[in-house]
């Protein structure tokens, strides 16, 4: 499938890129520069160059900046801009696409490459409503490709531990938690400027929560309800929110139900100590878990320097710059390892055997629920109500309630003193157990 020049030669995976902003420079950079260096090797596939051989953006200003400060670090790589960037990008041959646009700008990206017949990777959540989860899903199964999207946080050690003592039956049955991020107000106020008027915290962060305890704790997802603040970033009385709280009731197989508060914030001052607090409590029948960003182990102070330039508290496991012990620079993390899972799975599905196989193998990476698109049902289900109703909450009619499935409908929007509710989503979120 590749059309690869020049010395990558036929075992390459030649990589878009749409969006070269702060996620890009944390994650996908950092991948593509270690590919170049060392290309991808595994016992299915062999070795495996991946060039990143094109980037769209909306200015072209950022990518230009990159190539002249990478240096040797990346290859030639081709830059788009403009209306069409992303329609030119695929014309230039490129085998998958990762997209990191802002969210409500995924899905008419992530469309165009899966029409085009493109692996697809793109930032969480997928998409903000589940008929577009649904036409991405029907596209990538009509083209024979991967639509996947990054949780990174799944990957995070902390949160592997937690997932591996569940599944093993060490904590038994999650019965409620609260998690808690908080995005520096810089973020909001400068890093997304372009894009803040009408997002919302939730949909950015507490997505990366929603999956998790979806992931690791399963059952049935059966009522979101949200509210939020708002007067910081916009309009007290306008459709950008500062701050959310948003709370998802889960039914399990048991009959016993499981209920989480998420809390957002991308107005916490720049000079907290930690670059993204966070904070989770989960209870179980037998077990409390609890965890602390800024009690993972670090606490760093430099004159002049600490809190604003570099935080007191760091996160160095999702993607810390290192000089490693045997005199190599390196930035590694689980930020950068869950690009780099994606990369294996497709090289598994084009080069883990003969091509008779591809279907099967294709078949075996969709089976994946920490990445796979369609194992995003419930995550995107509450994003999608938390948008409702937040929407409605700024048009005048707030504490609405959305039930999951309910009489025969997938989402149901209830408003205090409305007479009717709203259906929000007519399939089913998730099918009732056998
Ligand atoms: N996994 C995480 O923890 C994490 C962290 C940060 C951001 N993200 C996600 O990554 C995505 C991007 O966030 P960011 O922080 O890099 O944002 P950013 O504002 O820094 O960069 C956005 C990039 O998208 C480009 N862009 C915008 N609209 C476009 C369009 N229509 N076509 C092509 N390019 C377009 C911009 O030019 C820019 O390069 C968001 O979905 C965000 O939720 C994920």
């Amino acid at each position: 499938m590749n059309t690869v020049q020049g010395k990558i030669g036929d075992r390459a995976l030649r990589a878009g890129m749409v969006g070269t902003g702060m996620i890009f420079d944390e994650t996908y950079r950092p991948f593509f520069e270690r590919a170049r260096a060392e290309g991808l090797h595994g016992r299915r596939f062999g070795l495996v160059e991946v060039p990143l051989a094109a980037v769209a953006s909306r200015t072209g200003k950022r990518a230009e900046a990159y190539r002249r400060a990478a240096g040797g670090r990346i290859g030639d790589f081709q830059s788009f801009s403009g209306e069409t960037a992303v329609e030119r990008l695929l014309d230039t041959g490129v085998d998958f696409v990762c997209v990191a646009t802002p969210d409500d700008r995924h899905y008419a990206v992530a469309r165009k490459v899966l029409e085009a017949g493109k692996h697809l990777l793109v930032e969480k959540p997928s998409v903000l409503a589940l008929h577009e989860l649904d036409e991405l899903e029907r596209l990538a199964r009509e083209k024979g490709v991967l639509a996947k999207v990054v949780y990174h946080k799944l990957l995070d050690p902390d949160h592997k531990k937690l997932r591996t003592l569940v599944a093993d039956g060490q904590l038994r049955h999650a019965n409620n938690g609260y998690c808690s991020l908080l995005e520096p107000k810089q973020v909001s106020g400068s890093q997304f400027a372009e894009w803040i008027r009408g997002r919302n915290p939730g949909t950015y962060v507490a997505v990366h929560y929603i999956k998790l305890i979806d992931f690791t704790f399963g059952g049935r997802l059966k009522t979101v309800s949200c509210t939020g603040q708002r007067g910081i970033v916009g309009e007290s009385g306008g459709t950008t929110w500062d701050s959310t709280q948003l709370r998802l009731i889960y039914d399990r197989d048991d009959g016993r139900e499981a209920a989480f508060d998420i809390h957002t914030s991308w107005v916490t001052p720049d000079n907290f100590p930690g670059y993204v607090e966070q904070e989770v409590q989960f209870r179980f029948d037998n077990g409390v878990w609890n965890a602390h960003s800024r009690r993972r182990g670090v606490e760093c102070t430099i004159e002049g320097k600490t809190p604003v330039e570099i935080k007191i508290s760091m996160n160095n496991h999702y993607n810390g710059t290192f000089l490693e012990p045997w005199g190599e620079r390196s930035q590694r993390g689980y930020g950068i390892e869950a690009i780099e899972r994606f990369v294996r799975e497709v090289a598994t599905v084009e080069f883990g055997g003969p091509s008779a196989g591809r279907a099967d193998r294709l078949r075996e990476a969709r089976a994946l629920a920490y990445d796979d698109i369609s194992a995003e049902r419930q995550a995107v289900a509450a994003v999608h109500a938390m948008e409702a109703i937040l929407a409605r909450h700024a048009a005048g009619e707030p504490d609405g309630v959305v039930r999951v499935n309910h009489d025969g409908k997938g989402l149901v929007l209830f408003l205090p003193g409305a007479a009717k509710p709203e259906v929000l989503y007519e399939g089913k979120v998730w099918r009732e157990p056998a």
